[in-house]
């Protein structure tokens, strides 16, 4: 079992032709209210792929509908409570080539308390996984609670906040990170040229301050790299036509991830089916609905 504790949001998605610039105005093609956050959207991914992942998070009244929607796609919801606060909510633009812009106001998923770390530990096994991302509070206490309960942690410390370099981060089993994350963790720059030297660079040194950490991260258009103790190894994103929404690729990408660790791929047929998720999600409007199931998966792989 995957146990996900993590962010909830109600996503509300503008269709612009460009991000809007300061003091600009700017029309919207249309307005469309999906369900999101990156824990959501993660849990979804895994229970497209077939993973069993219980979600462990806080929303408010207003956002029953987002437990109901992961119900629905087979997520175990009973870790999810209601809280005194609003629902976690985005306000997304998404421009004409499908790069996206967020605001992000967290509501409940701020509102952990130490009883809700406590709650991780029920109904876990040791070696069951606990996922995490940069969307709710009491991370460092979630990442010891669960190292003591001999649980496996994988975080995705996205959105990046200068908080996550003093999270206890040598607990994890899985880090997670994209460019900029894992540049910004490592201390490593973009080269000289502005180009994309380095990122080699970048992982093997994540994986030299984490030794036991599988070190992932996701280069956009490019692919993805995995360092861990055998060695690095890469893979690309498909060709899968054009770019329709790019919100929520990285949360496809990492619930397809794991769920190739929990069903024992190799490391290369796991990234593999991680670059091939995350490119089926930027065909599709949405967040959390536009997770691939695990046979489209393989209609574009195999
Ligand atoms: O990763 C995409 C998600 O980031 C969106 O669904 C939005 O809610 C923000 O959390």
């Amino acid at each position: 079992m995957l146990h996900n504790a993590g962010s909830l949001n109600i996503d509300d998605v503008f269709q612009v032709t460009h991000i809007v610039r300061p003091g600009e105005t700017i029309p919207s093609q249309t307005m469309n209210r999906f369900a999101g956050g990156k824990g959501l959207n993660q849990s979804m991914a895994l229970a497209r792929a077939g993973v069993r992942v219980r979600h462990i998070g806080l929303i408010g009244e207003d956002g029953v509908f987002l437990r109901d929607i992961l119900e629905n796609n087979g997520v175990n919801v009973s870790g999810i409570k209601i809280s005194k606060l609003p629902t976690g909510h985005a306000i997304i633009q998404v421009a004409a080539d499908g790069e996206n812009s967020i605001i992000l106001y967290s509501g409940a998923n701020q509102n952990w308390g130490r009883q809700d770390v406590q709650r991780i530990r029920y109904d876990v096994q040791s070696r069951d996984i606990l996922l995490l991302q940069n969307e709710i509070n009491m991370l460092p206490e979630l990442i010891r609670t669960a190292h003591e309960a001999g649980l496996r942690i994988a975080m995705n410390p996205a959105p990046m906040g200068p908080e996550v370099k003093d999270y206890p981060l040598e607990h994890l089993s899985w880090l997670i990170v994209n460019e900029i994350e894992g540049r910004e963790l490592a201390g490593i720059d973009i080269d000289e040229q502005g180009g994309n030297g380095g990122e080699e660079e970048v992982v093997a040194e994540l994986h030299r301050r984490y030794p036991g950490t599988v070190i992932v991260m996701t280069l956009g258009k490019r692919g993805a790299i995995r360092m861990d103790g055998i060695g690095l190894i890469r893979s690309f994103f498909p060709d899968v036509g054009p770019i329709v929404d790019t919100t929520g690729a990285g949360d496809s990408f990492i619930g397809y991830l794991l769920a190739g660790e929990i069903f024992g791929l190799s490391r290369e047929e796991g990234l593999r089916r991680a670059c091939a998720a995350g490119a089926l999600s930027v065909t599709r409007k949405g967040a959390a609905i536009s997770m691939p199931r695990w046979a489209e998966v393989d209609a574009l792989i195999l």
